[in-house]
């Protein structure tokens, strides 16, 4: 018997051990529930194992079904499926490879795949595996045998590729546009609160007043950062994979700019190996996608701190929080909460990713079937939070007068009177201890730094002249703040007027992606 023999034959026998099925598939049922409906397990269809027909005597045990079945999350993957398979088609026709008359039958049997299954009416079937073998299996059903010209020059392999490329990049352009909402939603705020005074913090501890507006502007530069990454991945990704078939590439006169373009991509990949083992656009879509997560997560523990009774900086809308069941006087901060949760399970999913692809070998494996499941549930995830966050922003009140009056507590001054002296020829070290000491004697006897006579000024240092105190106001230490970056209302005003251009410009880029970034 040859080797191919004795494979077919174990697998015959397996499947004939009568107990076994019935287990197995009571086993599959309980645990192997990814959404799909038990419509699709008990449908008689065409397995897989038929699909590439010869080589294979039996079907597959219950049990290689319900593993090698990517279905239940891959049919998220259907219009790119079709897109692609329609360039594809076009393109094999224009080469003359297929007749135009295959070609017209295969796109109007995939339009009407298209239609079914936004019409909710296509049956998924897990026997089929995934959604490319779910669509060609209708498309013979639907066209007959034009339907079989549909897979020359080109394999699941590239097909993968090619779907989920064309998917993390229209989920990067959506996480863009998100991003944009939320940094819109700072800017409206920066502008507004340009000139509220604020404690800035170093250690949770209150260190020099701020500007409320300065405090928004970092989240802009914050967020603005992972929006230039998103831009980048989208630059690094817009290649087609299409037409490296298995990995050698293809024999057949195929024309892969063709498909690039039609596909709307830059240009197509230069290595077949490398194209279908690469999921490097997805490793970096989870890596954007996590540290974007960890700035909101960021951002909602200040959000949390803030809209404590303690600090009451901020008021949360009531459309933005939710109230306790036993205790009426309550407004908590969830989605600031649970932004702070799902992080985790952003980090999750790049971790999930890498741990996936660290030792594989080229080309392409089969480990590569599960890496969707974590760029899905990012996407779920951001999706959700990233609008959450921007809508809490837009929408809390902010208590001017708390912030000021936390901004002036704590001898936040301190600095300015260091300044002051060291302004005078005092080197600021010594400056830094004279100071040191005023505020050792505010502690004795309970008051602010402005609130000290001229003659206990003079006794601390000869040089703490009574000038001193028109440095001691809060508007006075902001406007001191006027080197680049500094949260001097004059150059945060800048900063917005530049961000807020720089944000209309970028947005419309983004709607019209059409090669590098301006
Ligand atoms: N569903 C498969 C995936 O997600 C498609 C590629 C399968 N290719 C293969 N040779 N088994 O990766």
């Amino acid at each position: 018997r040859s080797r191919a023999g004795d494979d077919a034959g174990h697998r015959r026998d397996r499947n004939q051990l009568g107990g076994e099925e019935t287990a197995t598939s009571f086993f599959c049922h309980v645990i192997l529930q990814d959404g799909h409906s038990m419509a699709e397990d008990t449908k008689d269809t065409k397995s897989s194992n038929q699909m590439w027909g010869g080589r294979f005597a039996s079907g597959p045990s219950a049990i290689m079904e319900e593993i090698n079945a990517s279905i239940g999350f891959d049919k998220k993957l259907y219009a790119q499926d079709i897109r692609g398979s329609k360039a594809h088609a076009t393109m094999l026709a224009h080469q003359g490879i297929i007749s135009g008359e295959d070609k017209d039958k295969i796109l109007h049997g995939l339009d009407t795949i298209l239609s079914e299954i936004e019409a909710g009416q296509f049956v998924f079937s897990r026997k089929l595996e995934d959604i490319h073998m779910n669509i060609e299996a209708r498309l013979a059903d639907l066209i007959g045998p034009a339907a079989g010209r549909l897979h020359t020059a080109r394999s699941r392999n590239d097909q993968v590729a090619l779907d989920f490329r064309l998917w993390v990049k229209e989920e990067l352009q959506k996480t863009e546009a998100a991003l944009s909402g939320l940094i819109a939603a700072f800017l409206n705020r920066a502008e507004e609160h340009a000139d509220t005074v604020m404690p800035g913090f170093t250690h949770l501890q209150t260190a020099q007043p701020v500007t409320f507006g300065h405090h928004c502007m970092a989240y802009v530069e914050m967020f603005g950062r992972d929006r230039q990454r998103v831009r980048h991945a989208i630059e690094h990704l817009d290649e087609s994979p299409i037409g490296a078939a298995a990995l050698a590439g293809t024999g057949y006169p195929i024309d892969r700019h063709m498909t690039a373009q039609a596909l709307g991509f830059r240009e197509p990949t230069r290595n077949s190996i490398d194209t279908v083992s690469d999921r490097d656009f997805a490793l970096e879509f989870l890596s954007i996608a996590s540290i974007s997560a960890v700035h909101l997560s960021r951002l909602a523990e200040e959000i949390v701190i803030w809209s404590t009774p303690q600090f009451g900086f901020i008021r949360l809308s009531d459309a933005f929080s939710t109230g306790s069941s036993i205790m009426p006087q309550k407004k908590n901060p969830d989605i600031a909460e649970l932004t702070r949760g799902r992080s985790a399970r952003l980090i999750g999913g790049v971790t999930t990713m890498l741990a996936a692809l660290k030792s594989l070998p080229l080309s392409y494996n089969r480990d590569l079937a599960e890496d969707k499941r974590a760029a899905f549930e990012a996407v779920d995830g951001l999706a959700l939070v990233l609008p959450a966050m921007a809508g809490m922003v837009a929408t809390m009140t902010v208590e001017t007068e708390t912030m000021r009056k936390a901004a002036s507590q704590g001898f936040t001054l301190a600095t300015e009177v260091a300044d002051f002296l060291a302004r005078k020829g005092v080197p600021f070290s010594t400056a830094h201890d004279i100071t040191g000491a005023l505020v050792r004697l505010c502690e004795e006897r309970d008051c602010e730094l402005h609130e000290i006579d001229d003659a206990a000024l003079a006794a601390i240092d000869a040089r703490l002249t009574p000038d001193i105190r028109e440095h001691l106001t809060l508007e006075a230490a902001l406007d001191a703040r006027m080197a680049r970056g500094g949260t001097s209302p004059a150059r945060v005003g800048e900063q917005i007027e530049r961000l807020s251009r720089e944000l209309a410009r970028q947005r419309a880029w983004a709607l019209d992606y059409r090669g590098p970034t301006p």
